[in-house]
Order: C-alpha cells, then structure tokens, then sequence
C-alpha cells in the first residue's frame, strides 16, 4: 500500500506529529511538506494523510496552498485523513479548526474521508506538544489503516 502524508508546520510540532503518523505505517509511506508536496505525487497513491496546525480557525497558507493545486481528478475515490494541531482552550473553537476544512476539502474533490479529522494538542502557540501526542498520533495511523481495510 502507498501513502502520502503531506504536512505543514511553523514551530516543528505538526512535523512531528506527521512523522510518527508515517513511522506508524507500514508499506510505501512518505512524510512531506505541503511545499515540497506536488500534484503528481498524488498519482497511484492508496492513502493521503493531510495535517496543517490551526491558524486563525483555518489550515496555514501553505497548506492552504497545497489544497488550491490539488484537482478533483487527482483524488477522485481515494481514501483520505486529516489531522490539525490547535490550542486546548474553548475560545479558539469559535473559528473552526484545520483538520475539519482540510476534511472538507478533499471530501469534496471526491475524497473518501475514512475517519473523522482528528486534532493533536500543542501546549502553547509554538508548543511542546501535550504529553502523550505522538503516541496518540501513531495509534491514530494504524486505526487510519483498519478502516480502509
Ligand atoms: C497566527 C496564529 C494563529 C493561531 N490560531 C489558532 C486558532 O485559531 N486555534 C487554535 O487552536 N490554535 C491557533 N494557533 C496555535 C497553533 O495551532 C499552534 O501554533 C500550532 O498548533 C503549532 O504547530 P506547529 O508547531 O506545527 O506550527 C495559532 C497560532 C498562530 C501563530
């Protein structure tokens, strides 16, 4: 099985979230950043996993970016997941969150979202990540991976 996990990170923390989201899997994976990650990488892929951290309510612009070049042509069928991470205080729920419009997004370019997107903690605005996260993280790839199966 082929998987593209496409992530964008300011201070590190989505990063690594998408890297223990790749180490969890196995088969052909590849972990890239949403400006390294062209349209034609998308091609003969069973699985994308997008994450983006929340700003503003919304994916950051160069995943929002990312999401702009991506055709309906080009995931059309496929299984897809998103991910976001974002602050753990209520106010901030007011905007959205990342991983929902990333959802969204693909869901409407024909996507077939297997799982709810899922968000990751970070402590404060440049982090650390909340205790346990990665863990969280890898557990969530593998059960990404049951739900195509
Ligand atoms: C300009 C800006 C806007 C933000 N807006 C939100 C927000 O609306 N909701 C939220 O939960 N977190 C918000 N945050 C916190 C980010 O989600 C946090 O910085 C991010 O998860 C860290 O991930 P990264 O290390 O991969 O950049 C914001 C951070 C910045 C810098």
């Amino acid at each position: 099985m082929k998987t593209l996990v496409v992530y964008d990170s300011v201070y590190g923390n989505t990063e690594k979230i998408a890297r223990a989201i790749g180490g969890a899997i196995t088969g052909d994976v590849k972990v890239l950043h949403a400006g390294e990650a062209n349209p034609a990488e998308l091609e003969g892929i069973d699985l994308l996993i997008v994450g983006a951290p929340t700003q503003a309510g919304r994916p950051t612009p160069a995943m929002q970016a990312f999401l702009k070049k991506v055709t309906e042509n080009a995931v059309n069928g496929m299984s897809v997941a998103s991910f976001d991470t974002r602050i753990p205080a209520k106010w901030v729920g007011i905007f959205g969150y990342a991983a929902g419009k990333i959802g969204k997004n693909l869901k409407k370019k024909g996507g077939n979202l297997i799982l709810p997107p899922e968000p990751f903690f970070v402590k404060g605005t440049e982090g650390p990540l909340k205790e346990g996260e990665l863990e969280r993280a890898a557990s969530w790839a593998t059960e990404t991976i049951k739900s195509i199966k």
